[in-house]
């Protein structure tokens, strides 16, 4: 079976342990920091505890903002803080809080010295100045980016009444309402608890013989097999392909303008496939990326390489080729960074800003990393704008370069219609009198219709209206050939029957 939520090696974060990871990361990180650091074991975190704390109450004057910094002092830098100012005090003097300059300034009394400034109109509750205070004391660690930080599995908490506990991530859920008083809620009747595992693993509901069977079975881990059984459907791969087809921008039509089709179900597959296999995030990762780069690549990494080419696509007349492909690279930056750095790089595109760490040269130094990705501007080979590379494309054309692939369901399919008309073919017994009988009347409707083919006639039915109230009920009116020449019509109890040549019919 594929490990549900804590597998050994890296694998596809899955919607269901990503989830599950930040309902109980909400729950520790919000509140004032001060009360997240206690519940976590006392450990203060930088980005979780200290860097908001920061970056509300002190980066304007002593932030990236190189305009608007205050006595030279960067508090958003690693390493700055902890070097001498020009008025040779010292910000932050690891593991020290009475030596920090920084702490001197929370606490002052005087109106001059005390940070932040009175005029900012921020102002620090003793629990975040305490906080502070005891980061300096752990050492004053400073912290990268989430994105960049590989991840480490954090202890699973001592708690006070374990009983609910089945799981470690029971433990963090379970951690996080103690510290609020809170009770958990009664576990969910089977029905129910069913449910939400086929909507959680699958998207669907489960059928009524999967609940009846799951109501019977008393074994103890009844729950555990039906996790197995949903992990082990073809529905799981789907359900958790959505969120990065959703992520990697994945589409089955260009976009703009005319929106034409483009052939990216393979891709799509591939995807569905991944989750289904359990397939290892770091070769998701190359596979998707640069696939094509592999040695000996296989179809499936070739394929795999669909997402740098899932940008928009145009196919307008007029568009400027060049244009164009500057739009694609710049729509490749955006989703790579998005979908494998967390990091949002658009920003950069345009201009450099005072707080973001990317500027616009890492945007487009970015983009040289994929400039070897074969694509083209303009998929059309207009007369006013020719592109000789696509002689003769139009709308109904593919959008190059693409290659062919075999599809599992369709051959899958052609194998079962092999198999059936083997069989047919084995338990087929010739019946010579039904045959000729066959052949006789397909010979007389040939010699009838040399074309093969006959037209039918249409039958026009007019119905009587309703009789009024009081009077007779009216007779049907039988239309009236337009000429003698035209076929005509015939009366049959109450239904007129036309009998003309097709397309003749008036009604
Ligand atoms: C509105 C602007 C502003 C804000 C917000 C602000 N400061 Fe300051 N800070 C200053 C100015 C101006 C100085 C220089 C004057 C002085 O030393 O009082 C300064 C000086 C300092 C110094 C002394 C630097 C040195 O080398 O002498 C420290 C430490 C400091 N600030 C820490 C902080 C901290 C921590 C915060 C947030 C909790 C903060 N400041 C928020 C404007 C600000
Ligand atoms: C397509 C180009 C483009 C992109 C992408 C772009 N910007 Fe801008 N941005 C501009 C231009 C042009 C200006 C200047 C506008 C003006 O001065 O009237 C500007 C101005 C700004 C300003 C004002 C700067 C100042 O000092 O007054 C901020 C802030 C800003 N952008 C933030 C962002 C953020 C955040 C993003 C990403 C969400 C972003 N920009 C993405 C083109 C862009």
């Amino acid at each position: 079976m594929k490990p549900p939520i804590f597998p050994g090696a890296p694998r596809i974060p899955s919607l269901r342990s990503l989830g599950l990871a930040l309902v109980a990361g909400a729950e520790l990180f919000s509140g004032d920091g001060a009360r997240a650091a206690d519940t976590a074991g006392g450990a203060i975190r930088f980005n979780r505890d200290i860097r908001p704390l920061l970056s509300d109450n002190c980066f304007s004057c002593h932030g990236p903002d190189k305009s608007n910094r205050k006595s030279g002092l960067r508090l958003d830098d690693p390493e700055q803080p902890f070097l001498p100012s020009k008025s040779g005090a010292i910000a932050i003097v690891r593991g020290n809080p009475d030596k920090s300059e920084l702490v001197a300034r929370l606490y002052s009394t005087d109106k001059d010295d005390v940070m932040p400034t009175p005029g900012s109109h921020k102002t620090l509750t003793p629990a975040q100045k305490d906080l502070l205070k005891r980061w300096i004391e752990q050492g004053a660690p400073y912290e990268a980016h989430w994105a960049y930080i590989t991840p480490k599995r954090a202890p699973v908490p001592a708690l006070k009444d374990s009983a609910r506990v089945r799981n470690a991530i029971d433990g963090f859920i379970q951690d996080a309402l103690q510290a609020r008083g809170l009770q958990p809620a009664a576990e969910a009747e089977p029905r129910t608890l069913l449910r939400r595992l086929s909507l959680d693993l699958t998207g669907l509901p489960p059928r009524p013989e999967e609940v009846e069977a799951f109501l019977a079975d008393r074994s103890p881990n009844a729950f555990e097999k039906q996790v197995d059984r949903l992990l082990a459907s073809p529905q799981y791969g789907e359900r958790m392909a959505m969120q990065w087809l959703d992520v990697a921008r994945y589409a089955d039509t260009v976009g703009f303008h005319g929106d034409q089709n483009q052939n990216a179900w393979a891709y799509r597959d591939y995807v569905i496939d991944a989750y289904n296999q359990n397939k290892p995030f770091d070769q998701f990762t190359l596979e998707q990326l640069a696939g094509d780069l592999l040695p000996n690549p296989t179809p499936s990494q070739r394929v795999a390489t669909c997402f740098n080419r899932l940008n928009m696509m145009t196919r307008e007349g007029g568009a400027q080729p060049k244009e164009y492909l500057a739009k694609y690279a710049t729509d490749r930056i955006r989703t790579v960074g998005m979908a494998w750095m967390g990091s949002t790089l658009q920003c950069a595109e345009c201009h450099d800003h005072k707080f973001d760490p990317f500027t616009a040269k890492d945007f487009y130094s970015m983009g040289a990393f994929f400039s070897d990705v074969r694509q083209w501007g303009v998929y059309t080979d207009y007369g006013y704008s020719p592109n000789p590379d696509l002689k003769g494309f139009t709308n109904e054309y593919p959008f190059p370069p693409e290659i062919v692939v075999e599809s599992p369901t369709l051959q899958r399919r052609l194998q079962s219609l092999k198999k059936e008309i083997a069989q047919a073919a084995a338990d087929f017994r010739p019946d010579p009198r039904a045959l000729d009988l066959w052949k006789n009347q397909s010979l007389a409707f040939l010699q009838k219709h040399p074309a093969g083919w006959e037209s039918l006639a249409p039958t026009v039915t007019v119905q009587p209206a309703p009789p009024a109230k009081g009077k007779p009920a009216p007779k049907a009116e039988v239309p009236q050939p337009a000429s003698a020449q035209e076929p005509g019509y015939r009366l049959e109890g109450d239904r007129v029957v036309f009998e003309g040549k097709p397309g003749g019919a008036r009604c």
